[in-house]
């Protein structure tokens, strides 16, 4: 044997050794400060099947929360230690009662290394403080209600886009379709442009969403760990998104800039007009650079349309799955039209209450986003523990795993709308229900009102003039999610056959 490959055995060994060593201190992190801990195992800690890409971040975090019983408990990323909170008591006052101990993300602001980083989800701080008031005001009933025939128009290529598929009985992907309605929404209500990719399925908008959230190892590490992870996608470097992702976003926004200043199109509604009025201050100086207006565009952009998406999708597997409930909706939308004259509006849509209920469940069974993080900003002693969590931590809130907790939801794993009912919630408070598909507190979506709005509409639209069944594909068979995707995407895609209720089904 040479002495050069003795040389490289002792120097490996050694460094595996070392690695080892260091992990192993590590790992007693948890023990050291009398926290409840699941065992971690050497490299991954306690997120192999996710590192491996064999979970999705949502479904390796409700594995770790049913190991438990504990109100909090102590994880490792790898070497990163964090706190999963199962308790929905502690879980309120983090979120919202001691929120000032509690108001990062987590996530890194790297603007050298990608200036879309510098957005609403990603900022902290009084610059975020002031950012959200200013946004919320985009979100008013007020501009909900002036929006409606933005979204009702965009759905219209809907209905169409079903009608073929009445004549040739092929299933339709939802997932796809839904998205693309959904990036037409964003387009029109956040920039005020109109575009139609249902019809143009390759069209700019759709082209980059479907870009941001491409099934990738690379994605999945690089949406993923900015959340649980961000030290290490501060020490990697990573891009929140792709170079010519940003590079899209943020020509849209000089071009919509530069025509609305020169035009004097001053007095829009949209979203887009609210950051061009934080853009400059009273004094009229400018104080947001259309890099920042760029990152919370493109924030907007993706964390709306594909949530949206996944939530209708979801909604109509589950309703074609349970034909009874899907047929109880078209009832109430039949019955509400007919009072309205046949016509959609912000005020007849409001009126649809099971509707409501059915996209509530379908956000309990199928959030979104799984699991959503916090850091710790200043040091929070547990009331009535010895425990006290650092300034730094890094916390998990398991949004899918309580979701389906038979403590809080009877059956937790069956679709029933009727669990939300007024009379059926009328004595329960968060605890003994604890419901948070959009997180809580203070950074809470801001986009809540529009995506359930939006939600609805193209539910409405669908089940309105048609019916759905389940396609061969998911006959029984479970769903099963992407593990390299942070949104909720169904392996195969949610894939149904659709009927004309007025033609040839009764
Ligand atoms: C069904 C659709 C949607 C779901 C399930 C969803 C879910 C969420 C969740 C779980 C969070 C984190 C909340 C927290 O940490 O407490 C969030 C934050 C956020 N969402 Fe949504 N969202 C949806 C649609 C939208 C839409 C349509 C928009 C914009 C038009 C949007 C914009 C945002 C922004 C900007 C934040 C960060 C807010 C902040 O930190 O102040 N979301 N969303």
């Amino acid at each position: 044997m040479s002495t050069i490959f003795i040389f490289a055995v002792i120097l490996v060994t050694t460094a595996v050794a070392t690695a080892y060593l260091y992990m192993k201190y590590v790992f007693l992190h948890w023990k050291r400060r009398g926290v409840p801990f699941l065992e971690p195992t050497f490299p991954f800690g306690n997120f192999k099947d996710m590192i491996l890409q064999r979970l999705s971040l949502s479904d390796m975090v409700t594995t770790l929360y049913n190991k438990s019983s504990d109100a909090l408990v102590g994880v490792y990323v790898t070497v990163h230690p964090s706190l999963i909170v199962r308790d929905p008591k502690l879980l309120r006052d983090i979120l919202i009662k001691d929120f000032q101990h509690f108001t990062y993300r987590g996530a890194n602001i790297m603007e050298d290394v990608d200036p879309m980083t510098n957005n609403l989800m990603m900022q902290n701080g009084e610059k975020w403080k002031d950012n959200r008031s200013k946004m919320t005001p985009a979100f008013s009933t007020g501009k909900l209600k002036g929006m409606i025939g933005v979204i009702l128009n965009c759905a219209q290529p809907l209905s169409k886009y079903m009608e073929q598929y009445t004549q040739t009985g092929e299933t339709i992907e939802m997932r796809e379709v839904l998205a693309r309605f959904s990036v037409s929404v964003l387009a029109a209500v956040a920039f005020g442009i109109n575009i139609n990719p249902i019809e143009n399925p390759d069209e700019e908008f759709r082209y980059f969403g479907r870009k941001f959230f491409a099934l990738t190892p690379r994605n999945m590490l690089r949406l993923n760990l900015t959340f649980i992870y961000p030290k290490l996608v501060k020490l990697l470097r990573l891009r929140f998104a792709d170079k010519d992702v940003c590079d899209f976003i943020t020509s849209t926004v000089k071009q919509n800039l530069d025509y609305r200043v020169k035009m004097n199109d001053l007095e829009r509604t949209d979203f887009f007009q609210i950051l061009m009025k934080i853009r400059n201050d009273q004094s009229g100086k400018s104080i947001m650079s259309v890099d920042e207006m760029s990152a919370h565009a493109l924030i907007f952009f993706v964390a709306g349309f594909e949530s949206a998406a996944a939530t209708m999708s979801y909604c109509m597997y589950e309703m074609s799955r349970k034909p009874e409930i899907q047929r109880r909706a078209q009832q109430e939308i039949d019955a509400v039209l007919k009072q309205y004259d046949g016509k959609l509006t912000y005020e007849s849509i409001a009126e649809m209450k099971y509707v409501d209920r059915c996209v509530d469940e379908t956000l309990r069974l199928h959030p979104a986003f799984g699991t959503i993080a916090r850091e710790c900003t200043k040091d929070y002693k547990i009331a009535d523990t010895n425990i006290v969590i650092q300034k730094g931590t890094s916390l998990i809130v398991p949004i899918a795993a309580i979701h389906r907790d038979g403590k809080y939801y009877e059956q937790p794993d069956e679709f029933i709308p009727e669990r939300f009912d007024d009379k059926a919630t009328a004595n329960k408070t968060f605890l003994d229900m604890p419901y948070l598909p959009f997180g809580d507190g203070p950074r809470i979506c801001i986009g809540l009102r529009l995506a359930k709005l939006e939600a609805k509409v193209g539910i409405i639209c669908m089940l309105k003039d048609y019916s759905f069944e389940l396609g061969p594909q998911h006959i029984n068979k479970e769903l099963k999610s992407y593990p390299t995707s942070i949104a909720k995407f169904a392996v195969g895609g949610i894939n149904l056959k659709v009927k004309s209720r007025f033609n040839n089904f009764a």
